[in-house]
């Protein structure tokens, strides 16, 4: 196996549990993966050296929620909310059209262009749902395509009801012949839980399905008021809820006590259903803020994710994602770097393999333009992305 010594690190952040920064530092990958880690001056020979030139590394980025799959443009609905209109999940209609209308060329083009665009800024895992198809044959191609191009697929055909069908007998269809054809395609399985989408019982229909598919589960969530989805979630054991923005007391200690089992210390353990706070979608449809804060202080596990759409979140920065979580959300640093890395992989399932710099990990490591992991939101809106190296290979 070849071996890389990335050396001359101002400082490496590792993600572990102890939130470990290595200050003169360096990497040494064999293979595809993280073979040492610790400072430069006791670093191990290695058949290529690389300078990093005083750059930090972290882990790549986790983005563990994003919808990649659709073609049109709904600049002129972010225009009309900017200027006093409500956020409606109706929206995701106009990228149905717009998406049903693509070519499977033109639609892996965009898939294909936009996980580049998330690769370039520093994410080297990213999941990515359906849900702009709403029929069995669309959500089938989308699901397809998304598995030619990232890492984890979720199935969202539940992600509102098609103009002219009945929501129960859509519900049927999305648990029925569409679950069964997505399923070679997809890891997971999701809901729209929320007033103009998807109910509690359909909601739970729907999990019962994917949970019997043998599918993991998430669930969107109090995105746009108080409601049942965090509590489904943690019934069914989902490995997230995602956006919880509108949550009461019961909701976080639901969350909380699904991590019980958990010892955050060894990161050991029953894993819990992760709360995936999106700021970019809260920010963009001028929601309050996730309580990421309130979260991580009652013992949930959090992740950070950007949730790029058409809709609500056109935007793949996990590093805007890290900045507002810490300007906005009072998470330290390390705190918002650890859930844009190791609290997506959790919430993908993967945490064993990536999302922290340690011996054995897949060495999936991005390098800043900056001397520190501090600098993600001390010069907030930068593009302070680096080298970026993808199970040991530089990839962008
Ligand atoms: O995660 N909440 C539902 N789905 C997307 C938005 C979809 C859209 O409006 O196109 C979200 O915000």
């Amino acid at each position: 196996m070849t071996t890389t010594l990335i050396t001359n690190l101002s400082e490496a952040f590792t993600s572990d549990a102890a939130a470990t920064l290595v200050t003169d530092a360096a990497i040494l990958i064999d293979g595809e993966k993280i073979a040492w880690i610790g400072k430069a001056v006791d670093a191990p020979e290695a058949d290529t050296v690389i300078d990093a030139g005083y750059r930090a590394a972290l882990p790549g980025w986790v983005d563990s929620h994003s919808h990649l799959v659709f073609a049109g443009d709904r600049s002129r609905e972010f225009v009309a909310r900017m200027a006093g209109q409500d956020y409606a999940a109706g929206g995701i209609a106009v990228t149905t059209a717009a998406t049903r209308a693509a070519s499977d060329y033109d639609l892996t083009r965009l898939v294909m262009g936009r996980a580049a665009e998330a690769l370039a800024g520093g994410t080297t895992y990213l999941e990515t749902k359906t849900g702009y198809g709403l029929s069995v044959e669309e959500e089938t191609r989308h699901a397809r395509i998304a598995s030619t191009v990232v890492d984890q697929v979720t199935f969202l055909g539940a992600h509102l009801v098609p103009a002219g069908m009945d929501a129960q007998e859509y519900t049927d269809l999305v648990c029925g012949e569409m679950l069964e054809r997505v399923r070679p395609y997809v890891q997971f399985a999701d809901v729209f839980c929320e007033r103009g989408a998807f109910n509690e019982a359909q909601s739970r229909q729907v999990l019962t399905a994917a949970r019997d598919a043998g599918l993991g589960l998430r669930v969107h969530g109090n995105q746009l008021g108080p409601g049942p989805g965090t509590r489904l979630a943690v019934e069914f054991g989902a490995s997230s809820v995602d956006h919880v923005n509108y949550l009461d007391e019961q909701d976080v200690a639901a969350l909380a006590g699904s991590w019980q089992g958990w010892d955050p210390a060894t990161r050991s353990g029953v894993a819990g259903t992760v709360a995936t706070c999106l700021p970019a979608c809260d920010l963009s449809t001028r929601q309050p803020l996730a309580p990421g804060r309130e979260l991580i202080d009652a013992g949930v596990q959090i992740a950070l994710a950007s949730n790029c759409n058409p809709g609500t979140s056109y935007t793949s920065s996990m590093s805007f994602c890290v900045a507002t979580a810490v300007l906005q959300m009072k998470l330290s640093i390390e705190e918002a770097v650890i859930a844009a890395t190791y609290g997506g992989a959790l919430a993908l399932g993967v945490q064993d393999k990536i999302g922290t710099l340690v011996v054995g990990k897949r060495a999936d490591i991005q390098l800043l333009n900056a001397p520190s992991v501090a600098h993600l939101a001390y010069r907030p809106g930068m593009n302070l992305s680096g080298p970026v190296f993808r199970a040991g290979k530089l990839v962008a």
